[in-house]
């Protein structure tokens, strides 16, 4: 079976989390597609030539969660030639057999617009960076100036931007739980299945 759930959203709003239950509860692959960003930033140089050249040791290194890596992932973001190397990969994975979960910013707009499901999981700025912050520490607001730093260059770059498909249900996390968001998640993905 070839199924594709494209889940979009801005940094920090539980994409991952929802996206790895969902994976886990249909039994389907999940691809962090936030990660070959990172390590494209993480690896230094060229990014071009990064992406191009991106291996899984690469992405198996152990500092592309911090905030730095994941600035660096947002600024090479933006350059065409790095997402447009990183496209075939991500398409040959939404197709694989057995059905693929995909997170990231322009999965269900551009990588995977005929996705069976498109989820954008979002909520707002201030939850986002208290989530973040317990994760990371530091100052909250200068997490919170991090957030919105990454929210504003991810969606107004020209190249593929951080917007919801039309066809796109949204997910509001705010004021979720990750057991009521993953719910949410899964629901919209059982009902497609039928
Ligand atoms: O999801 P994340 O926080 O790991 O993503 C890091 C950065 O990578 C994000 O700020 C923008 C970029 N990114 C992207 O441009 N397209 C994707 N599909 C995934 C991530």
């Amino acid at each position: 079976m070839i199924f594709t759930v494209a889940i979009d959203g801005p940094a920090a709003a539980g994409k991952g989390t929802v996206s790895r239950a969902v994976a886990a509860h249909f039994g389907f692959a999940h691809l962090d597609t936030g990660l070959l960003y990172r390590a494209v930033g993480a690896k230094g140089g060229d990014p071009v030539a990064a992406a191009q050249s991106l291996t899984q040791e690469d992405l198996d290194r152990g500092d592309l969660r911090t905030l730095e890596a994941g600035q660096a992932a947002s600024r090479v973001a933006v350059i065409p030639e790095v997402r447009a190397a990183l496209v075939a990969f991500q398409r040959s994975f939404a197709r694989r057999e057995g059905g693929a979960v995909l997170d990231g910013r322009d999965i269900g707009t551009v990588i995977c617009p005929d996705a069976e499901v498109k989820l954008y999981v979002t909520a707002s700025a201030e939850v986002r960076a208290h989530r973040r912050w317990l994760e990371v520490g530091g100052d909250e607001a200068q997490v919170l100036a991090e957030v919105i730093e990454r929210d504003r260059r991810d969606s107004e770059r020209a190249e593929a931007p951080l917007k919801p498909a039309v066809d796109a249900v949204l997910i509001d996390t705010s004021d979720l739980s990750i057991a009521a968001a993953t719910r949410a998640a899964c629901d919209i993905v059982a009902a497609r299945l039928g």
